[in-house]
C-alpha cells in the first residue's frame, strides 16, 4: 500500500484533492465513491477549491453514496446524506441526476440495496474510484469487523464500537443499530482506492492496516493487496508506521 504521509491535516487534505481531482480530470464519465465522516471534509473543501480555480469540473463524473445509518435520512443532522449533500454535492454544484445515495428512511433495505447496485450497473458495472475514511475498529463504511468482502450492498449490525463513536456526528442522543452501505468487495473491485486518516487516535488502526497481515478483524486491512490503493495520513496518524 502507498503510503502518503503530509505534516498536518490541511496539507493530507490538499494532498487528497489533487490526487482526486487528477483522476477526474483523467477519467470523465467515471463513477466516485466518497465516505462521510469527518475526515473527508476538509479534501472536499479543497476539491471544491480546485474546481472554482478552473482545474477540474466536478460535475464531470457520477457519484454514489457509500454508506447511511438506517434509520436516519438527510433531515437529521450528522446522517451520511446530510454531510455529503452540505459538504460536497450541494456546495460543489453537482447535478442531482449525477447522485444516487442511500436513503436510510427506506422502508425496504433489500430494494434500496438493489437500487444502488442498479446505479453501479449503469454506471460500467463498478465503482471507479473511492476515498475512505478508517473508522477505530478499522470499518470501511459500515463494513465491520468480520463482515469480510461481500460485493453489491450490505446491511448491517453496527459494531459496539461504531455505535460508541457515533455521538460525535449527532447533536442529540440518536440510538444507531444497522448502517446500509456498499459492500467491502464491491469497493475492493474500483479502479483505484485511497484511505484518508487523519489524528493521533487514528494512530494504531493505521498501524494495523498498513503493517500488519491482513484480518478480518480490520476491515481496511483487507483492501491492502489491492493494485492501486493509497493511504494519505497526516503525522499524527502516521506516528506509529
Ligand atoms: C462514513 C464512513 C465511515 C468513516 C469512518 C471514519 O461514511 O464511511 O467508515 O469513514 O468511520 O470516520 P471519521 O472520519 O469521522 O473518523
Amino acid at each position: 500500500m502507498k503510503t502518503v504521509i503530509s505534516r498536518d491535516p490541511s496539507e493530507a487534505a490538499r494532498s487528497v484533492a489533487r490526487s482526486i481531482a487528477e483522476f477526474i480530470v483523467q477519467n470523465p464519465g467515471s463513477l466516485m465513491c466518497f465516505a462521510a465522516g469527518d475526515t473527508p471534509l476538509s479534501a472536499f473543501a479543497e476539491l471544491i477549491k480546485l474546481q472554482d480555480s478552473g482545474e477540474v469540473d466536478l460535475s464531470s463524473v457520477f457519484y454514489v453514496g457509500l454508506d447511511e445509518w438506517v434509520g436516519l435520512g438527510r433531515e437529521t443532522r450528522g446522517s451520511c446524506v446530510q454531510v455529503m449533500f452540505d459538504s460536497f454535492y450541494d456546495p460543489a454544484h453537482i447535478p442531482a441526476d449525477h447522485v444516487r445515495v442511500f436513503d436510510g428512511l427506506c422502508v425496504d433495505t433489500e430494494a434500496e440495496k438493489a437500487r444502488i447496485v442498479d446505479w453501479i450497473q449503469e454506471h460500467g458495472g463498478k465503482i471507479d474510484f473511492t476515498l475512505l475514511g478508517i473508522g477505530m475498529n478499522g470499518h470501511i463504511g459500515f463494513n465491520e469487523p468480520y463482515a469480510g468482502l461481500p460485493e453489491g450492498c450490505i446491511v448491517i449490525g453496527l459494531d459496539d464500537t461504531t455505535k460508541a463513536v457515533s455521538p460525535k456526528y449527532f447533536d442529540r442522543p440518536l440510538p444507531v443499530e444497522r448502517g446500509i452501505g456498499v459492500g467491502a468487495g464491491e469497493l475492493k473491485k474500483a479502479r483505484k482506492i485511497l484511505l484518508m486518516a487523519t489524528g493521533a487516535h487514528k494512530a494504531d488502526i493505521v498501524r494495523k492496516t498498513v503493517l500488519d497481515a491482513p484480518s478480518p478483524s480490520v476491515p481496511a486491512s483487507l483492501l491492502a493487496d489491492h493494485p492501486d490503493i493509497a493511504i494519505y495520513l497526516d503525522e499524527a496518524a502516521a506516528s506509529s508506521l
